[in-house]
């Protein structure tokens, strides 16, 4: 389950329901601001810790201090390890700058730290593979570029496991896809939905494949990133849609394959765009 923006009343409910209705992968990240409640949830739901999968991510103040990163998500989730460790944007940001998690310059521009790079901070995340504060590293918002540059860096020893993307039938990057199916880097689906106020579900083509499943269009959009081989992160704080979330149908292949083919009709559409202007963090011939 995906929890951005869920806020601090609603996740500790929210992420009850959902394990209670059987999800064990919970996904946050420092920047979301709600990584204590989950923690909270998470002890209050009884449920062993080593049969829950926690996901929490880098956030960019912290590129040049992962050790802080990963101390202070752990305490909020009151955990020894998260299962995955994601750096959040190939970004890295001021640490020192006017604002603890978005600084900006006097023109209103981020503060990108000009002295460091994502192959510095993701040298760094691999120790906490090493002293075991993390199962497993990955990254986030991470272009074939980007993974490229990465993958060949001389310090880059731990390959990492997943890149997490905004990916869903107005955005399928294939060619991202399959680089990282190449590479053996595993596509976390965010926003698989459409987020807030999605125009797919009431796309006429995915509500028609949901009447042929008699399931709901919600269903449809996680059952098909499942059908491209991805993990999907559905994100709510609804208990009804969290619990219907969780089931998903096989799709069939023509079905699956007019839903890859449905934004060649629609436009490609980029829901989470953040400006990181000068940095090019996306590559829209993906
Ligand atoms: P809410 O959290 O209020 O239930 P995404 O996973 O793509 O980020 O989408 C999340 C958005 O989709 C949220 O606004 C969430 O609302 C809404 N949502 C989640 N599940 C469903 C569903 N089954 N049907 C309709 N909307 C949903």
């Amino acid at each position: 389950m995906g929890t951005w923006q869920s806020n601090e009343e609603q996740v500790y409910n929210a992420v009850l329901a959902a394990l209670k209705a059987g999800y064990r992968h919970i996904d946050t990240a420092a920047c979301y601001g709600n990584e204590k409640p989950i923690g909270d949830a998470i002890k209050a739901s009884g449920i062993p810790r080593n049969e829950l999968f926690i996901t929490t991510k880098l956030w960019s103040t912290d590129h040049t201090r992962v050790a802080l990163g990963i101390a202070e998500s752990l305490k909020k989730l009151d955990t020894d390890y998260v299962d995955l460790y994601l750096m959040h944007w190939p970004v890295p940001l001021n640490p020192n700058g006017n604002h603890a998690l978005f600084p900006k310059l006097a023109d209103g521009s981020r503060d990108i730290l000009q002295t460091w790079d994502f192959v510095k901070t993701y040298n760094l995340m691999q120790s906490l593979v090493e002293n075991k504060q993390a199962r497993a590293i990955g990254v986030s918002n991470f272009t074939v570029k980007n993974l490229k540059t990465l993958l060949e860096a001389p310090t880059t020893k731990i390959k990492p496991v997943a890149n997490q993307v905004e990916m869903h039938p107005y955005l399928p990057q294939p060619k991202l896809l399959e680089f990282c199916r190449q590479n053996e880097i595993l596509i976390q689906s965010y926003s698989p939905l459409g987020s807030t106020d999605s125009p797919l579900l009431e796309d006429d083509v995915v509500v028609k494949i949901a009447g042929k499943y008699g399931v709901a269009p919600a269903t449809i959009l996680t059952s098909w990133a499942i059908w491209r081989g991805t993990v999907v992160l559905p994100k709510s704080v609804t208990p009804t849609r969290i619990e219907s979330n969780f089931k998903t149908v096989k799709l069939e292949d023509v079905d699956g394959e007019e839903l890859n083919q449905l934004h060649k009709i629609r436009g490609v559409l980029r829901l989470v765009s953040p400006d990181w202007a000068p940095f090019v963090v996306f590559d829209s011939n993906e």
